[in-house]
């Protein structure tokens, strides 16, 4: 049901591998959210092929954006402004998201708002803990972790929440890897499939965490930046000092090829030892990222951290910042799992504020792939 004085916005995301749109009224209301993931495409690649996922936005996104208002219960008159990503991500995917958003905007006469991506990210978790009635109090140190991103900005609001406008300062970031991707590659050298966050998460908790030990990266120039490629070399490195992993690495690849992905078809298939490697190498991602971003808090006397990106769907992450944040007096806030991972309600709730002050794009908006965030 939409409320007469709601205003309607639709969203639109297109900055990686999932096309996206969703119809969010008032700024918080998810009325309708769809996202057609392209991961069996870029499966058998282990990771996302630019121009395969261009070419797959441009076959999905009508029927995406048809589904996402007729699941709204709305036409497309009823809408009061659109909201594209604009930035960071992949060029050629982000284009089409733009083009899309900008023709329909002009052809509907309704004001066209561009978001960027990380924004979106922030906005999933404010979204949903609005809606809880559980408003995150601000400042905040926010952590945004995905297959392409891991960063932490320091977030904080002018105004008051409804329409208010956010400022970020970025506090520190990856120097190498994104927290996912090195899932994702460690997965590959395991033969774990992709993405292979949720099934290492799955089977982590089968191993012994303490198994393994992976040095601590060191920063120097910035204690908040984060390093993973250095645990994924190690990881590696373990896997060529013992060879013994090499035959059941093998069987896993022939089970994934025959279409065997389950967790737990491929925990059947693990030893021990690999079920340790894993949860070890779980372990140091999430000490990194809790630890830093907890740091990064205590630092700036901040009581509330927000997580959101693909990786913010991991169980032993959840589980490691509620225990540090209860035992610190922190609030800590994640999106749901659908609202993890990329989609186009948190770019509809992003344009929100940016409606409210008439921020408008006129139709030389163009993508930015590497658009920042501050
Ligand atoms: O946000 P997202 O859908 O796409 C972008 O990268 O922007 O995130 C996907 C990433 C992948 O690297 C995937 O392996 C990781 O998030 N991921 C997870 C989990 N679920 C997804 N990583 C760890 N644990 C999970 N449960
Ligand atoms: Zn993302």
């Amino acid at each position: 049901m939409v409320e007469s004085d709601e205003k309607l916005i639709l969203g639109i995301e297109s900055s990686c591998d999932e096309t996206a749109a969703a119809v969010v009224a008032g700024g918080r209301r998810i009325l309708s959210s769809i996202v057609a993931s392209q991961i069996s495409i870029h499966r058998k690649y282990g990771g996302v092929v630019p121009e395969l996922a261009s070419r797959e936005h441009l076959r999905q996104i009508v029927p995406v954006v048809r589904e996402a208002i007729e699941q709204a219960g709305i036409g497309l008159p009823d809408l009061d402004a659109i909201a594209v990503t604009k930035g960071p991500g992949l060029a050629g995917s982000l284009v089409v998201g733009v083009t899309y958003g900008k023709v329909l905007a002009l052809s509907l006469g309704k004001p066209l708002i561009a978001v960027n991506h990380l924004e979106g990210h922030v906005h999933a978790v404010l979204l949903e803990a609005h809606t809880a009635g559980r408003a995150p109090a601000l400042p905040a140190i926010c952590l945004i972790v995905s297959g392409g991103h891991t960063i932490l900005y320091g977030v904080k609001s002018r105004g008051d929440n409804g329409g208010a406008h956010f400022t970020y300062e970025r506090i520190g970031g990856t120097r190498d890897d994104a927290a996912g991707e090195a899932y994702d590659k460690v997965a590959r050298m395991l033969a774990l499939g992709y993405p292979g966050g949720p099934v290492i998460d799955r089977l982590a908790a089968y191993g012994d965490p303490r198994a393994i030990r992976f040095a601590e990266p060191k920063m120097k120039e910035n204690l908040y930046d984060f390093s993973f490629s250095g645990i994924k070399t190690a990881v590696l490195y373990h896997l060529r000092r013992n060879p013994e992993f090499q035959p059941e690495i093998e069987t896993r690849q022939q089970a994934l090829a025959r279409g065997e992905r389950s967790a737990d078809a491929l925990r059947a298939l693990s030893t021990q030892p690999t079920l340790d490697l894993i949860a070890s190498f779980q372990r140091a991602v999430v000490d990194n990222l809790v630890g830093r971003t907890l740091s990064a808090a205590e630092q700036q006397a901040v009581h509330t951290i927000l997580v959101s990106g693909g990786v913010a769907a991991n169980s032993e992450l959840r589980r490691s910042f509620d225990a540090e944040c209860t035992r610190r007096g922190i609030e800590v806030f994640f999106p749901s799992r659908h609202l993890s991972t990329d989609n186009a309600a948190m770019i509809a709730a992003a344009g929100y504020p940016r409606f409210v002050s008439g921020e408008f794009e006129n139709f030389t908006l163009n993508a930015e792939a590497n658009l920042p965030l501050a």
